[in-house]
């Protein structure tokens, strides 16, 4: 949300951990880890020690080439052997890896021995439809243990997978798809959503007409709805039979450190999708080394991340993370609020969750309904509470530390982005907290707010979010599109990486995010771009021209409002406004939320003819225009 946070830089509640939580910490003294990662080759190796390689690395970070950061060069190692293998020879052979529940009250849990079984027949499946190191595997699954298996399996043979949200619909699917050159897609018959089904297998098929490099679908029957073999793909293969008679046993490919681990696409300011790309062993220390400290994580925990896996925090800390440190991570299949709004707090109470990771539109949205379901839940379990994915509004905080962690609990409010890969800016368990403030950078992490010119701004003051150093779980390029790369991230006068928000920094040097400086919206804490939406409506017949902004929403963060140009002929009248609305969701999926549609005689532009959204969110907010000298009229 684009809040002006002025006000909240005078904010006076100050929380401070609790002598329980000091003592359990993995970090007890801030100050003296702060000073340790500020040498980062000794912080991160000394980090990536926890990990089985295959082979030692020579150089912790290669900057010879920047910003093509290298990481751990010519280390040799593998994720599903570091995140399963090694556990089957510990005591944690028995212990749950994956526990599964949804909204219909059904669970399923899978020991680290029998995901590792798993992992294996999936694997040695995906080399018999002959995927090899280094090929694209895509994904379109709802949260099911299918999902997760088949990312790993991925990992042990050195394939990339390319996991894209189930929630998005035939337009983006297909873009994505077409965008990572994908031979083969693994997807589902459909999945649960507030006691229905959502048929993922039809939007499949709709989309697969246009894509083209697909010539394998692999189905998991997951719903048991009745599946109609399509025509459409060249071969379709339901997952059981895929896997059946597979060994369980499959060797493990040796990846170099710096090998692509996945590509992930997520919205820029112009343009297509943006596929970001992720290597091996950067990747893994970075997201088991903020993943422990951050969330304290302890061999008897029992980790809850809502997220889901299609989005960067899901990857991170829903399926690698959690393995890493060999603890249970807990994979939810439905909505907070159904069958009713106490859903989640149950689920808290009956596995005993120790740590619970969510999005503070997930919490605006529970907070509506007071402190009634909460209470009727024991959730005395909690210790670490975590919010991600946009500002954690101060009212939305206080009620979460108030109603869920009783007061007792931190919450880690966690900045970072798909591009960082891992947290950037966040307390830690022992750190003073001030609601609506991701607090600090994490040792290892250099940080600032500059100006233009790349000069820090003043304490107080609005400025561009800046990474000054490099950290291992960094992206390494865009897929296929290195002068996006180059022009999107690494243009700041002194060549640091450029965040695509706007910060203050309060008198404690405290991180206030205000928003993006870009064209990104924030919708429920999804990544949505300008572009991709406008395209969407534009692809409908009444349309010719179009311009989206976000528009404040108490429960989403933001929406969309659109201002359209309609054809001759055409009237925005309900019936339009809806049918507009049922397209666009067909195009992009329900993170795609109309709030407002108005219709336009023009738009503002430049000379050049490039929107200008500024003005129109400027105007939505009731600010001053700015700079209009460019405006063509
Ligand atoms: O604007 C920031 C916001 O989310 C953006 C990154 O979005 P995405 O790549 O989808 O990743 C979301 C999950 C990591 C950031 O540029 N953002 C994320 N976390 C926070 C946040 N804004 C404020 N506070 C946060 N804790």
């Amino acid at each position: 949300m684009t809040k002006d946070t002025s006000v909240l830089l005078d904010e006076k509640r100050v929380f401070k951990a609790n002598y329980k939580i000091v003592e359990e910490a993995h970090v007890k003294n801030w100050e003296a880890e702060i000073e340790k990662g500020k040498n980062i080759d000794k912080y991160w190796a000394e980090k990536a020690e926890q990990f089985e390689w295959f082979q030692e690395w020579d150089k912790v970070v290669d900057e010879s080439k920047k910003p093509f950061y290298k990481w751990f060069t010519n280390g040799k190692i593998n994720l599903a052997y570091n995140a399963v293998d090694r556990w089957i020879s510990t005591n944690k052979r028995n212990q749950v890896a994956i526990l599964y529940a949804n909204e219909r009250g059904e669970e399923k849990k899978l020991t680290y021995y029998e995901l590792y079984r798993e992992i294996n027949k999936m694997a040695n499946a995906l080399k018999n439809l002959g995927i090899k190191k280094g090929d694209t595997v895509s994904m379109y699954l709802p949260m099911c243990p299918e999902l997760l298996v088949s990312m790993l399996a991925c990992n042990k043979i050195g394939a990339v997978h390319n996991v894209v949200y189930s929630g998005l619909s035939v337009g983006a699917f297909v873009e994505r798809m077409n965008a990572s050159n994908a031979k083969v897609l693994i997807t589902a018959d459909g999945t649960y959503r507030r006691g229905k089904i959502i048929d993922l297998k039809k939007i499949v098929d709709e989309s697969l007409l246009k894509c083209p490099t697909i010539e394998t679908v692999v189905v998991v029957e997951h719903t048991k709805s009745p599946i109609k073999v399509s025509e459409l793909s060249g071969k379709e293969i339901n997952y059981e039979s895929l896997i059946e008679g597979e060994s369980d046993e499959c060797s493990v490919e040796h990846m170099d450190a710096e090998d692509p681990l996945f590509i992930l696409y997520t919205s820029g300011s112009t343009g297509k999708p943006k596929g970001v790309l992720h290597t091996t062993a950067g990747y893994m220390v970075g997201v088991a080394t903020t993943l422990k400290n951050v969330f304290d994580i302890h061999n008897d925990d029992l980790y809850w991340c809502t997220a889901d896996i299609g989005w960067i925090t899901g990857h991170s800390y829903v399926i690698y993370g959690p393995l890493l440190l060999g603890t249970t991570t807990l994979v939810y299949e439905g909505a907070p609020d159904y069958p009713d709004p106490g859903a989640w707090w149950k689920i808290v109470e009956k596995y005993g969750v120790t740590k619970l990771y969510t999005a503070p539109t997930a919490i605006r949205h529970l907070m509506r309904y007071g402190s009634k379901y909460p209470n009727l839940y024991n959730l005395s379990s909690l210790k670490i509470l975590g919010s991600v994915g946009e500002p954690i509004n101060p009212e939305a905080w206080m009620w979460y530390y108030k109603n869920i962690g009783k007061g007792k609990t931190p919450i880690m409010d966690t900045w970072w982005q798909t591009e960082t890969g891992m947290h950037m800016i966040s307390p830690l368990p022992i750190s003073p907290l001030k609601p609506g403030t991701a607090t600090l950078p994490l040792p290892g992490i250099d940080v600032d707010v500059v100006d233009e010119n790349g000069n820090s701004v003043p304490l107080g003051k609005g400025g561009y979010l800046v990474i000054k150093k490099p950290w291992p779980a960094m992206f390494r390029t865009l897929y296929n599109d290195e002068k996006r790369f180059l022009e999107v991230y690494w243009k700041m006068p002194g060549g640091v990486y450029k965040a695509g928000d706007m910060a203050r920094k309060d008198k404690d040097g405290y991180i206030w995010i205000q928003g993006r400086s870009d064209d990104v919206l924030k919708i429920a804490g999804h990544r949505v771009g300008t572009s991709e939406v406008e395209s969407a409506f534009v692809s409908h017949p009444s349309v010719v021209e179009t311009a989206v902004i976000g528009k404040s929403d108490p429960i989403k963060g933001q929406v969309i409002k659109a201002f359209l140009i309609l054809k001759e002929g055409y009237k925005l009248n309900t019936a339009l406004i809806e049918n507009l609305q049922k397209h666009v969701r067909y195009e992009l999926g329900p993170v795609a939320v109309v709030g407002e549609i108005v219709q336009v005689d023009s738009l503002p532009k430049t000379r050049s003819g490039k929107i200008m959204r500024r003005i129109l969110r400027a105007q939505e907010a009731g600010e001053d225009l700015g700079d209009t000298s460019t405006l063509e009229e």
